[in-house]
């Protein structure tokens, strides 16, 4: 007899349809795998083998050939037990009748028959109900986050003996739905617990505002480490489809914990002993890296010129194109890295170079070596870049209320509306996204403006990344402001904020 089951396997983000056909025939007992490599098949048949007898069905006393096509598709045992159990089972008719070809069965398949969660449940999901798949059989611990797709039903199961009864129909399973409870989770910190500041702040609007790279660069206590954990209490709300790409990232990290939809921006803190692979991704089933698991959120690099040069190159090309390509052996892998970098820094080795409070006891030998760890191309990808004084004592003492999480993002949601509707039709949300042809377009400056940048220019020595930057920055601010023109006093603002690199790095 010969059955046929779908699954499911993954290649980066994207889930590849597998077939796995079962014949049974006469003739001394034996059992094969064709497709699979050959270090992991004799495990494969132990593990299938041992999974059926604990779950006590008859294991056939036949000849038994597993085809897994396609054959150039990369698989592993551990995948593709469970689907070839399935095929067994269908083949020797304890499952009577055959599966229908638009279901597909994912999960791991252990030793005493239960079926265990996996990696990257989501992004398979999504590949096939694209690929027409009208059911879903997947492990009970992956439903909440398969079930918030729509258009394909959704059945958990736990077991090999409960996926047989149910494939038999003598068991019932309904399939499992999303409950949508699109509420955010509180945050437990606030913006209003930052005394003073006023300059830093705004600069952090602002860059919430337009999705802009910042370097906040300042003294010891001066709150930026503070500031930078509260940013994703004031950016707007995930949108749905932001949530799935989150998800997606996150379930083939084997990041859920059998959670759903991810609804909080994430923000990632990686530190700086971090390696190259734990920050770009990779392995040889390459995962993501901490610039995609910051993807639609922060990239917080607290103390920046303690990470290692190659480790900060790395930001380069995410910085740019809003994700990053990893190259292996078998082919080259593009996962989402689209993120508001945040970055921290103390202005020399000893912390208080330009502090008003306290003496600077670095040379400037030890001073132009700090810096040094923060390459030119880094820095000229960074649109904003603020120097953070100590708090005023006076505002540490006093008991004057400031400003909520809550209305800041109010303000920022409303700038990232403007925004989507500029940018409705390039396939852009936010002005830190806006390609050089696009600042020609929207990022209009008059007379007056045009002179103060052309003496900034001059005197700053911009480059011409630098320059489009303090547009875009520029544009934000309007936004802001809820005006349609750029005005001389927004240029002058985002002009302001490109100071530094002049100031420390000469
Ligand atoms: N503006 C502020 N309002 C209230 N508390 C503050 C403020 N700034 C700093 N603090 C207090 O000081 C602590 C240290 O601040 P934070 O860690 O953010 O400083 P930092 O600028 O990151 O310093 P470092 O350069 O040493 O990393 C905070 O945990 C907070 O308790
Ligand atoms: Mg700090
Ligand atoms: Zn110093």
């Amino acid at each position: 007899m010969l059955s046929k089951v779908k699954t499911c396997v993954l290649y980066g983000l994207d889930g590849y349809e597998v077939s796995v056909e079962t014949d049974l025939s006469g003739g001394l007992p034996n059992f094969s795998i064709v497709g699979l490599p050959d270090i992991s098949i004799k495990e494969s048949k132990e593990r299938v083998r041992s999974a059926i007898k604990n779950s006590n069905f008859n294991f056939p006393v036949s000849r038994i050939t597993v085809n897994l096509a396609p054959a150039n598709l990369k698989k592993e045992g551990s995948q593709v037990d469970l689907p070839i159990a399935v095929g067994i089972l269908s083949a020797s008719k304890i499952i009577k009748k055959p599966i229908n070809e638009k279901t597909f069965i994912i999960g791991e398949l252990s030793l005493d028959g239960k079926i265990t969660g996996i990696e990257g449940a989501l992004p398979m999901v999504i590949s096939m109900r694209n690929n027409n798949f009208t059911k879903a059989i997947v492990p009970r611990d992956n439903r909440e986050e398969c079930s918030a797709i729509e258009g394909i039903d959704i059945i958990p199961v736990e077991s090999l003996c409960e996926l047989v009864n149910y494939l038999n129909e003598d068991f019932f399973i309904e399939p499992y739905k999303f409950s949508y409870n699109y509420t955010q989770e509180e945050f437990s910190e606030d913006f209003s617990e930052i005394k003073g500041q006023p300059a830093m702040k705004r600069a952090v609007e602002i860059a919430a505002a337009g999705n802009h790279n910042i370097l906040l660069l300042g003294s010891p206590g001066s709150g930026k480490t503070m500031i930078a954990r509260r940013i994703p209490t004031i950016l707007p709300d995930l949108t749905f489809e932001e949530s799935l790409e989150v998800t997606k990232i996150y379930s083939i990290s084997g990041l859920l914990n059998n959670k759903g939809l991810i609804y909080r921006r994430p923000f990632r803190s990686p530190h700086h002993t971090s390696s190259r692979t734990s920050m770009a991704g990779g392995g040889t089933n390459p995962k993501p890296g901490e610039v995609s698991l910051a993807h639609n959120g922060v990239l917080f690099l607290d103390e920046i010129p303690e990470f290692p040069k190659s480790v900060l190159e790395i930001l380069r090309q995410p910085m740019e194109d809003g994700r990053i390509s990893i190259s292996r052996a078998r082919g080259s892998f593009t996962f989402p890295a689209k993120f508001m970098l945040v970055a921290a820094m103390n202005p020399c080795p000893c912390g208080y170079l330009g502090d008003p409070t306290h003496e600077c006891s670095c040379s400037q030998g030890q001073i132009d070596k700090y810096l040094s760890k923060i390459s030119g191309p880094l820095l000229n990808r960074i649109d904003i870049q603020v120097e953070v004084l100590p708090v005023k004592y006076e505002d540490l003492k006093n008991n004057k209320e400031e400003e909520s999480s809550a209305e800041i993002k109010k303000r920022i949601t409303h700038a990232r509306q403007i925004q989507e509707e500029r940018y409705k039709n390039m396939g852009i949300f936010t002005n830190s996204e806006l390609p050089t042809k696009g600042i020609a377009k929207y990022c209009k400056v008059n007379r007056e403006s045009e002179l103060l940048l052309r003496d900034a220019f001059e005197m700053l020595g911009l480059s011409a990344r630098a320059y489009n930057k303090i547009l875009k920055v520029a544009r934000t601010i309007a936004d802001l402001e809820g005006c349609e023109n750029i005005e001389t006093n927004h240029v002058a603002e985002a002009i302001q904020y490109r100071s530094l690199d002049r100031k420390y790095w000469r």
